[in-house]
Parts: C-alpha cells; sequence; structure tokens
C-alpha cells in the first residue's frame, strides 16, 4: 500500500528511483511520481496508472531524489493526488506511505494560516506543517512537526538545492540501504537489492538524516545505532527471470521453497522453536486475506493432532471479540509483516499479557518487532500481489508447529517428514502436468460466478481456490463448506455456475460424493480436484484435476497448488493483469 524511495549518492536518482518504484508496484501502481532535487531545485514528474516498461523518466540531471508509487486512500488517482507533494515555497517534496487520521483538522488550521492546498491528499499537510516549523533544519523541522500528526507515516522530504534527505517512520515501515557512497530509504528491500543488500531497519519513532557523507538516527531526540543487516535475498529472486508474470513463476518456486525451509526448521527431528506455547491454554491466529486461510488449515492440523483449542479470527474483527487471555498463544500470520490491521490485533494480544508469535517472510519487518517470538518463511520475496508461494511456505510451517504440538499417543514426527520429503517431487509433477487445467480454465473463464466446495480441511481450501479466482481474474467466487451449499448457495446452482469441489480421500470423502451428487442434480457444471487414486469422484463430475496421492492430511498443499495454477490460467485466458490486479495492493498498511 504505497511504496516510498528516496536516493543521494553518485547515480542518475531518476533511474534508481524509476527502477526502485517499478520493484514497489505491488505496493500500489494507480499512481507515481519522482522529485529530484539539484542545484536548479526541485524537479517534479508524476504520472496515473502504472509505471509498466518506463525504464527511467526525463526529469533533469540529478543524483539526489525522492518517489512514490501510490494505492490511493485520500482522493482518486490523478496527477494531482499523486506524491510528490509541495509546500507554498516548491521547495520542500515529501513523499508519504500510511495515514495521517487528524489531517482534515491539520489542514484547516494551515490553511487558516494562509497554506494554499491543491490536492485532496492527507500527506500534502505534511509539506506544509514542515515549510511552518522550517528555522533551522529539515530534520529539526520534520522533528518539530511529528507530534502534531496523528496516524501512522514513513515519510521521506528533501529540500530544493540541498544535498540531504530526511525520513522518519511511525507504524509504516522504512529501511535505509547502505551501498558506497550512496544511500537509499525505501518501504521494501526488493527496491533497492539492484543496489545494496546491506540494510538499517529504522524503528518507530526514528528520523534518519542522510547527506553525501553519511547518516545520523536519532529516536525521540537521543541519538541511536541501529545494526546493519545483510539481506539474504538476491535480485535474481526479486525479478520474473523468464516467466510470463511473477505469480507464475513463483508458483513454479515452491518446491525449492518446500526444500529450503526444510532444510533450515528439519534435521532428523524439526528444529522449530515454538516454547511460546509451553503451558498454552488456546492458541489464537490473527491474519487477513490468504494468511486469514493459512490460519485456518493452521487450525485444522493442529486441533488434529494436539489438545489445545485453536482460534482463528481475522484481524480486523479482532477488536470485537474475547480478549487474549494472559495464557493464550496469539500468532500472527502476515507475510509481508505489515499487515495493519495484523499488526493491530497482535498489539493488542501483547497488551493483554498474552504471549505473541508472529509467521512472517519479511526479515526486520513491523510484526518481528512487536512479536515475542518469529518464525520466518523461507519464501523469498513475493511480488505478485495474489499469495502463492508465501501461503504454501506458511502451510509449510504450521505443519511443522502442528507436529511439534502433538500430544502422546500421537507422533506425527516420522509420518510428516517422510511426507514433507516428498513434497517438492510431488508439486513438480502438478507444474510439469498442466493440460487438464488449463482446458479446464478455458471453460472457467466464460462463466461470471462459481462456487468452490471443500469439507474439513478442504474447506479452507476452497476459499483460498475461491479468493485467488476472485482477486485475479475478477470472476466472482465464493467458499463455501460443502455442507452449507443447501442452506442458501443452492439457489444459485444452475448452468451459469459451475462449482470447484476440493475432494479429499479420507473420512470426508464418501459425504462429499453426496453433496456433489446434490449440486449435480441441480444442473452446475463440477470440477473436483482429488488425489490420483481417486477412481469414484470421476462418475459424478464433469471434469477431475488428479493431484499426485498424499496422505489425506497433506492434500491442502497439493490442492492449492492446483487451484493456485487453475486461477491463474483463467485469468490469462480472459487477458487480466495479473500481477497488479485492479484495486488491490499486496500490503495494505492501513486499517
Ligand atoms: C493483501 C494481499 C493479500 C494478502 C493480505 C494479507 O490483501 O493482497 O494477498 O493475503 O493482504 O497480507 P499479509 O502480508 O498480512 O499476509
Amino acid at each position: 500500500m504505497c511504496g516510498i524511495i528516496g536516493y543521494i549518492g553518485y547515480r542518475d536518482a531518476g533511474e534508481v528511483i524509476t527502477h526502485g518504484l517499478k520493484r514497489m508496484e505491488y505496493r500500489g501502481y494507480d499512481s507515481w511520481g519522482i522529485a529530484v532535487n539539484n542545484d536548479d531545485g526541485l524537479n517534479v514528474y508524476k504520472r496515473v496508472g502504472a509505471i509498466g516498461e518506463i525504464e527511467t523518466v526525463d526529469i533533469g540531471n540529478s543524483t539526489l531524489g525522492i518517489g512514490h508509487t501510490r494505492w490511493a486512500t485520500h482522493g482518486e488517482p490523478s496527477e494531482i493526488n499523486a506524491h510528490p507533494h509541495l509546500d507554498c515555497t516548491r521547495k520542500l517534496a515529501v513523499v508519504h506511505n500510511g495515514i495521517i487520521e487528524n489531517f482534515l483538522s491539520l489542514r484547516e488550521n494551515l490553511s487558516a494560516e494562509g497554506h494554499k492546498f491543491v490536492s485532496e491528499t492527507d500527506t500534502e499537510v505534511v509539506a506544509h506543517l514542515l515549510e511552518k516549523n522550517l528555522n533551522t533544519s529539515l530534520e529539526n523541522a520534520l522533528i518539530r512537526s511529528l507530534p502534531a500528526m496523528k496516524g501512522s507515516y514513513a515519510i521521506v522530504v528533501t529540500n530544493a538545492g540541498k544535498r540531504e534527505l530526511v525520513g522518519c517512520r511511525y507504524r509504516s515501515p522504512l529501511l535505509l540501504g547502505i551501498g558506497d557512497d550512496e544511500y537509499f530509504l525505501a518501504s521494501d528491500v526488493t527496491a533497492i537489492l539492484e543496489y545494496t543488500n546491506r540494510i538499517v531497519y529504522l524503528e518507530d519513532h526514528d528520523v534518519v538524516t542522510i547527506t553525501d557523507e553519511g547518516y545520523t538516527i536519532t529516536n525521540s531526540g537521543t541519538s541511536v545505532e541501529r545494526a546493519i543487516e545483510r539481506i539474504p535475498w538476491s535480485l535474481e529472486d526479486a525479478q520474473r527471470g523468464g516467466y510470463e508474470h511473477f505469480m507464475l513463476k513463483e508458483i513454479h518456486e515452491i518446491p525449492k521453497i518446500i526444500e529450503e525451509t526444510l532444510l533450515e526448521y528439519v534435521t532428523d527431528t524439526i528444529n522449530l522453536d515454538i516454547s511460546l506455547a509451553a503451558g498454552t491454554s488456546e492458541i489464537i491466529f490473527f491474519a487477513c486475506g490468504t494468511s486469514y486461510h493459512a490460519a485456518l488449515i493452521g487450525k485444522y492440523i493442529i486441533e488434529e493432532v494436539s489438545r489445545i483449542p485453536v482460534r482463528v479470527e481475522y484481524a480486523s474483527e479482532s477488536n470485537y471479540h474475547r480478549t487474549p487471555l494472559t495464557r493464550s498463544l496469539v500468532i500472527g500470520i502476515t507475510q509481508s509483516g505489515e499487515t495493519a490491521d495484523t499488526l493491530n490485533a497482535m498489539r493488542r494480544a501483547k497488551s493483554f499479557g498474552a504471549k505473541v508469535l508472529a509467521i512472517t517472510n519479511v526479515l526486520g519487518s513491523s510484526a518481528t518487532r512487536i512479536a515475542d517470538h518469529v518464525i520466518y518463511t523461507r519464501a523469498g520475496p513475493e511480488i505478485g500481489v495474489a499469495a502463492t508461494k508465501t501461503f504454501i511456505a506458511q502451510l509449510i510451517i504450521l505443519y511443522l508447529i502442528a507436529s511439534k504440538l502433538a500430544m502422546p499417543p500421537i507422533d506425527e514426527t516420522e509420518k510428516f517428514l517422510t511426507e514433507f520429503r516428498m513434497l517438492p517431487e510431488k508439486i513438480r509433477q502438478i507444474l510439469d502436468n498442466t493440460q487438464a487445467i488449463t482446458n479446464i480454465a478455458k471453460i472457467l473463464a466464460g462463466h461470471n460466478s462459481m462456487i468452490y466446495i471443500g469439507r474439513n480441511r478442504g474447506y479452507p481450501i476452497a476459499l483460498e481456490g475461491a479468493l485467488k479466482m476472485k482477486e485475479i481474474s475478477y470472476i466472482h467466487a465464493e467458499g463455501y463448506p460443502a455442507g452449507e451449499l443447501k442452506h442458501g448457495p443452492f439457489a444459485l446452482l444452475g448452468a451459469k455456475t459451475p462449482v470447484v469441489a476440493s475432494v479429499i480421500n479420507d473420512h470426508t470423502h464418501e459425504i462429499m460424493l453426496n453433496n456433489i451428487r446434490e449440486v449435480k442434480t441441480r444442473g452446475s457444471l463440477i470440477v473436483a480436484i482429488t488425489d490420483e487414486r481417486d477412481e469414484e469422484v470421476e462418475r459424478y463430475v464433469d471434469f477431475t484435476i488428479k493431484t499426485p496421492a498424499t496422505s489425506a492430511i497433506f492434500a491442502p498443499i497439493t490442492q492449492a497448488v492446483t487451484l493456485q495454477l487453475l486461477a491463474y490460467y483463467t485469468a490469462k485466458r480472459i487477458g487480466c493483469e495479473i500481477d497488479k490486479p485492479k484495486n488491490l495492493a499486496k500490503s495494505v498498511t492501513v486499517e
């Protein structure tokens, strides 16, 4: 949700910033803008829409500048509302990620003092506040302005004609990249991986000032040192690598990710630290979107093997439910580590004394600051807005957690590890045999609405399959527990509404077949996703997609990959903008 970048060094700032914004487009892509700063003052360039294939912009020679890619919250996508925003003197340029919640009252006060506003954004008040408070240095002006702002922000500012960048963060991500004789500020490490992997993760209330000579960081007026970390991701990880879309590339990375996760966390036993779970009376998952579906699968698996009750809540609803207890273990799942609702739910749980574990893919992200302990998924950077490889990486971690929590007499470790080791090969088989999936995608692409069903662990898979489909193909798709279909959705069945059924080879198999027969008699086309050993289901459905045989507990993983591909090929057939679906952002940093 909005990506910001700043650069000071020796390279062409227009080019560095354009490249960085392109890599952060998944955070927002309805408009973008750049301001470069040189002896002549500021040059500003803004455009509506995505950056697309643009490599650099004709904005004048400069080696210092700031940029922003936007996901509109206040004001429609337009050049006027695009960042950077300027003050009245047009000397200060500001980019901002987050929300200034009290911007209306600030705007009123500043207007009364004579400041002229041109945009509808909350960010413009920052430029005017800085103008008002600028007397000694830009750093000072920012420090004096911050107490007036309520909300969340990562801000980068530059002052015309001065070789200086100043940035700050509060509840929105901002990191400092350190190169040789050059520095970067960015929302996300992928924006600057091309130039450096040496990163300082700024903390809330940090203010960083960068000149050609170096940088200083202060926090609440005190000078602080922050560790420099080396990020293990490479630029290659953040590039398309010959695939037509990031989404396809990322699905193809899944086998490797499973292997790397096992290398990291498994020897002849599972080396995952879940000591926070000791003595816990319940586990509560907080998550959003795809991560919420991972949590739901986690609930089914953990409750199956342990005696610990598990609750799963949409992070955005967590405020309205029973508060966690001091003996609760709260697990926030968030691939980005920056989803505002998930972070708030984790903070709130901590304030009630619960222990908080984060499962995230991003080193140094905000979730890692809040949590008492962090377990990292090893998925590498995910650029496609629709989460795919990070979802599977989350599932692998949840299965590992479940097997650590298994209570005697259940010891699933051996069984789990044997299955895990075979999984990458099974997923490669799915990736190498997509004919059935693409054939069915052609048919589904001609529909406007579809229903996904499943039972037990197949139910969250139905939810996730439907979410993937609607996110990238814009076909209306809903997931339901198969048993719920009779209680309303039956009214939608018929030739115009295909049904995708997740069939799992366990005690739910027979009842799923009953549900499928009920659907069939109502005239819907049915596609079943099932294990290759399942010969029965074919008798009742129109199409079957077979997944390699796994024990039933692992079926969600092979089925999820299959449904990701089904959504991908359906969206491709329709001609959708797969990696950047309209109106969506990968990282939603506002509530
Ligand atoms: C956005 C993304 C989804 C993602 C959700 C939660 O809506 O478009 O793909 O599942 O946020 O993100 P998180 O980073 O918390 O997993």
